[in-house]
């Protein structure tokens, strides 16, 4: 029985990892220290798989806690979802940032390296591109970072190149998200944002519930077919099938290497609140404001590399994205706080 380390797996994504793990018939041990997310997540998603799991309230930056669970349970890989992700917040505490994401990896990786366990699927995302020049994206582009966020995710991928340079029996993954958006279909499990969302759909889905009066648009003057921001919205549950496919490809393959996972279209903020009212029957009034700081125009993933080497493509269209998002929100007015 293959045994998988699920750190951050009370989050958002995570919780879907475990659940798409568990129906496909492996062990799982989660790590969270429940910074961003609760322990009612971990009761949901042993409900939706009806399997029991280990799990530890661990914090990565407290090693011992760490090497205690490693004594505990034979790990084959891991599954590294752990981090702390608000863009604004990471220019407001960048030290935090840092602290919580980087040494927490790097706590991850000395205890994984006593173990001798060299398996590792790593949380990346699009941001490490920057302001692209052109799209789609390809994972040979540039690489560069507008935030301490982004920063962090860029230096870890080269901390873990780095391991796999001066240890070539390493094989990890670094998967680059575009925009995972949606939630798992039963309506359980699915993003649980604390205070103001910072990002779209969870913003669209409380102005649809009547948390939120309005969705403010951050501006309308992009190179755009209707000015607004173009994003690679993807369903959470195709992105976390990528993982398992990234897992299995690193039975096979040494090395360090980085995929998109995007669906390859790009879609604005009016497509997606047009399709989530068509979707919901609900009405998301909007109204256009100033560009957000930092925002980039236009971003969308070529996930040809993933699909060649993977065999992982996904699914899941915009109305799927809007309609499992709504299940869940309606569900689930307060979040897990219900
Ligand atoms: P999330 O906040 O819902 O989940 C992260 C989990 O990690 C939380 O449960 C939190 O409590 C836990 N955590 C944070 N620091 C920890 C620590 N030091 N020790 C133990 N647990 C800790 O976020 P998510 O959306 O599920 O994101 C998961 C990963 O994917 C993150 O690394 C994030 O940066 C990355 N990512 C997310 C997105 C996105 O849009 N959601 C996009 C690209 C990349
Ligand atoms: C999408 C579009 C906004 C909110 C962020 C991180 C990125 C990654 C994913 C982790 C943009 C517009 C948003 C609102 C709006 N996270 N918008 N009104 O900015 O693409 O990416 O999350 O790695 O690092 O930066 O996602 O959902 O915030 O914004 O008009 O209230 O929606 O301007 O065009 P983004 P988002």
């Amino acid at each position: 029985m293959t045994t998988i380390l699920v750190t951050g797996g009370a989050g958002y994504i995570g919780s879907h990892a475990a659940v798409e793990l568990l129906e496909s018939g492996y062990e799982i041990v989660v790590i969270d220290n429940l910074s961003n997310s609760s322990m009612e997540s971990i009761k949901r998603i042993k409900e939706i798989a009806g399997k029991n799991f280990p799990f530890y309230e661990c914090d990565l930056l407290d090693v011992e806690c760490v090497e205690n669970v490693f004594n505990t349970h034979k790990i084959d890989s891991v599954m590294h979802f752990a981090g702390l992700k608000a863009v604004g917040e990471s220019v407001t505490i960048p030290l935090k940032y840092y602290q919580n994401n980087i040494t927490g990896t790097i706590n991850l990786c000395e205890v994984m390296i006593k173990h001798n366990i060299k398996k590792l699927v790593f949380s990346s995302s699009a941001t490490v591109y920057g302001n692209p020049d052109k799209v789609p994206v390809e994972e040979s582009f540039s690489l560069s970072a507008t935030n301490p966020y982004g920063r962090t995710k860029l230096m870890i991928e080269y901390i873990l190149q780095d391991l796999y340079f001066a240890d070539s029996s390493w094989r990890i993954a670094l998967l680059r998200y575009f925009n995972p958006i949606g939630a798992h279909e039963s309506g359980k499990i699915g993003e649980n944002p604390n205070g103001i969302p910072n990002n779209l759909m969870p913003y669209i889905s409380q102005v649809a519930i009547g948390k939120m009066e309005k969705l403010f648009v951050f501006g309308n003057d992009y190179e755009t077919h209707d000015g607004t921001g173009v994003r690679d919205f993807i369903h959470v549950v195709d992105l976390v099938k990528g993982h398992l496919k990234a897992l299995e490809y690193l039975e096979n393959h040494e090395g360090v290497e980085a995929f998109n996972l995007g669906t390859g279209k790009g879609y604005s903020v009016l497509d997606l609140v047009k399709t989530f009212e068509d979707v919901t029957s609900k009405r998301i009034p909007y109204k256009i404001v100033e560009r957000r700081k930092g925002d980039i125009g236009v971003c969308y993933a070529n996930p040809q590399k993933a699909e060649k080497k993977l065999g992982w493509r996904a699914e899941k269209d915009l109305n799927d994205m809007c309609k499992d998002t709504w299940n869940w929100q309606l569900n689930n007015p307060n979040g897990y706080r219900n």
